[in-house]
């Protein structure tokens, strides 16, 4: 089976959790690709808040109602995909350099559902751990990190700079505090295991379902 079957499934499955009247953050990436659609085609009165541009223009386009996320302090839900998820809940994001607004919504909503094929994934964490720079003291902010690569790719829509963390990523919890700790690191990837209250992984054309234990 192939990953794209297993994204729309999986995609297809967090689609019918969404209920009308509901306030729903809409992640980024190729797994949302299949989630927008689906959720359109329910028919639903929802107000949608977008993770990135990208994401926008395409739920518009599916003739989404999509709020400005500055004026909006709590979701439902909220739904995205994954580079990496560890059996700990330790999840990696930003692959499509769009995590920071990812966490933001993910931290707006009841609920934060993550969709994923299969390949996603993993025994432990590794690098690439997307980062999101602030331009001002960017050479310092690199030297602190030391083991850092800048991505070379546009600017993130808020104007800071994607790269990626290349050092030792087994230790999500100290990673993450130390990550968090350098002056001019806006955020990273790592969401933590808190964070998010089900998985939802396509596995050739059936959806495992994981929920976080209380
Ligand atoms: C976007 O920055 C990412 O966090 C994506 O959610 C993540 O990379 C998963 O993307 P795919 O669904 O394309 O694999």
């Amino acid at each position: 089976m192939d990953q794209d079957t297993e994204k729309r499934v999986a995609a297809e499955a967090a689609a019918l959790l969404v209920e009308d009247g509901m306030h729903v953050g809409l992640g980024t990436g190729s797994t949302v690709a299949f989630l927008l659609p689906a959720i359109a085609a329910r028919g639903l009165n929802i107000t949608c808040v977008a993770t990135s541009v990208r994401t926008e223009d395409a739920a518009r386009e599916l003739g989404m109602k999509v709020a400005n996320a500055a004026e909006v302090n709590h979701l439902d839900l909220a739904i995205d995909g994954a580079d990496q998820i560890a059996p700990d809940w330790w999840i990696v994001k930003g692959g499509g350099a769009a995590h920071t607004r990812e966490k933001i919504v993910a931290s707006m909503a009841d609920r934060f559902v993550v969709i994923a094929d299969s390949s996603k994934t993993v025994d432990g964490l590794h690098a690439p751990i997307p980062l999101e720079l602030l331009q001002y003291g960017l050479a310092n902010t690199l030297r602190l990190l030391d083991d850092v690569t800048l991505r070379g790719v546009p600017d993130s829509p808020d104007g800071n700079v994607i790269a990626d963390y290349q050092g030792d990523a087994s230790d999500p919890v100290n990673l993450a505090a130390w990550l968090g700790s350098v002056p001019g690191v806006v955020e990273h990837g790592l969401f933590p295991p808190s964070m998010t209250s089900e998985i939802l992984i396509g596995r050739g054309d059936a959806v495992e379902r994981l929920t976080r234990a209380i």
